[in-house]
Parts: C-alpha cells; sequence; structure tokens
C-alpha cells in the first residue's frame, strides 16, 4: 500500500488562470525536486474530449448522470507525456482551445467535480507531488506544504497561448484567444463551487514580467523552506 501521508508524500500545489505559465513551471519544479507532477487541467480536458466522442453534452439535462458516470470511470492514463483515454493517444486533442473550453464548462458542475476529486488525490506518492490547477490548494490537497497563486496579466497570458499555438505549427487568431481567455477566466472565478482565487495560506506570484527561471527558483527556495 502506498503511503500517501503528509510526511511522506508531501504537495506543492500551483493554482492560477489559465495560460498563466502554471503547468511549465510546476513541471520543472516536479522535475527538480524528483517529485511526481498531476496536471489537474489535462483530466478535466480529457473529460471534454470523452464527452464529445461519447455524444454527451453538458446543456442537455438527460446527460447530466452519464457525464458524472463518464468523470468518475473514464479509462484515463498518463504516462510520460502521454495522455491516454480508451487506448488511444488523445494527448494533442485535449491540447485544443475547444476541448478548453468544453473542460471549463464541465468544471462548472460540482457532481462532476466531485467525481473527479479521488482521481486527482490517487497521485499523491512518496516522494511527494507538484500539483497544478484552480483548486490545488483550496480543495483538492488543502493540507499542501506550499501553495501558490501564480498568474500574469491577460495580454501577457493571450500572447504566452499565441506563441504556443503558432509553436505547435497553427494559426492563431490573438484577438479570439483574448476574448476567450476573459470569458474563461469569468466563469472559472465565478463558478459556485471551487471558483478560482487564491487561498488565504497561497503566496501570489505575477509573473507578467518575469521569466520562467525566475518563477521556477522563486517556488524551489519556497518549497525547501516548507519541506
Ligand atoms: O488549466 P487548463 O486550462 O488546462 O484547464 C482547463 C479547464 O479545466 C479550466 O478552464 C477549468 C478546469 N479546471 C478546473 O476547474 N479545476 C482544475 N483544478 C483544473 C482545471
Amino acid at each position: 500500500m502506498v503511503d500517501s501521508s503528509h510526511k511522506a508524500a508531501p504537495v506543492i500545489a500551483i493554482d492560477g488562470p489559465t495560460a498563466s505559465g502554471k503547468g511549465t513551471v510546476a513541471g520543472l519544479v516536479a522535475k527538480q525536486l524528483g517529485f511526481y507532477y498531476l496536471d489537474s487541467g489535462a483530466i478535466y480536458r480529457v473529460l471534454g474530449v470523452a464527452a464529445q466522442g461519447a455524444g454527451l453534452s453538458i446543456d442537455i439535462p438527460e446527460h447530466h448522470a452519464p457525464l458524472v458516470n463518464l468523470a468518475a470511470n473514464m479509462p484515463v492514463s498518463f504516462v510520460g507525456e502521454q495522455v491516454v483515454l480508451n487506448g488511444q493517444d488523445v494527448s494533442g486533442a485535449i491540447r485544443t482551445e475547444q476541448a478548453g473550453v468544453l473542460a471549463s464548462r464541465m468544471a462548472v458542475d460540482p457532481q462532476i467535480r466531485a467525481a473527479l476529486l479521488q482521481r486527482q488525490r490517487n497521485f499523491r506518492q512518496p516522494p511527494g507531488l507538484v500539483a497544478d490547477g484552480r483548486d490545488m490548494g483550496s480543495v483538492v490537497f488543502p493540507d499542501a506544504i506550499l501553495k501558490v497563486f501564480l498568474t500574469a496579466s491577460a495580454q501577457v497570458r493571450a500572447e504566452r497561448r499565441v506563441k504556443q499555438i503558432e509553436g505547435r505549427g497553427q494559426r492563431a487568431d490573438f484577438d479570439a484567444i483574448y476574448q476567450d481567455l476573459l470569458a474563461r477566466d469569468k466563469r472559472d472565478t465565478e463558478r459556485a463551487v471551487a471558483p478560482l482565487k487564491p487561498c488565504d495560506d497561497a503566496k501570489v506570484l505575477d509573473c507578467s514580467d518575469i521569466g520562467v527561471d525566475q518563477v521556477v527558483q522563486t517556488i524551489l527556495k519556497w518549497a525547501l523552506q516548507a519541506l
């Protein structure tokens, strides 16, 4: 049996809005510490892709129960960088803007969030976990030894998202991405359950004007003080 206690498997929670760079930062912090890494947004995104594949919509009341069931039972595994759903590689499919929007819309539902809770907690294993998302410090791992809220201005985040998409060889429309990001922020911030906001014991880090290396170093310094 894995010892996932607070001491044997400490958690560092990195929360923040979309495109704040949490994924990159959390991955690097995990690597430096030799910890496991949880990209909780990927789980919500996989649900978006799985629901679409199953023809289920969050807008149709009769689809609600099957969606909650899908959230609890969809066979998903994370193999290195690869995300596998039902034996299919969905690593690319979950990164589209459409999958992000679907994820954000499903994430509003309390029963769906509850169904995904244990799946996320299962990532906690010795020697420790760096978890990135919206509610890692507030709901999923309230006993995290370090809680960071990583943010950046909407302008900077939209610019980063454009670079990311163009880096994949795809075309990106800044205005559409900027508007989508504002809508997503609004939905994530205003939802009744686990809204996106820094918890009282979180350290807020605005990375609009600082590079990834500096953000990682700052978090590592805090982590070493907390461990
Ligand atoms: O971080 P991301 O953009 O990959 O997340 C996609 C959506 O999933 C996000 O808009 C809201 C939802 N999400 C959430 O509600 N809680 C989390 N811990 C992670 C993601």
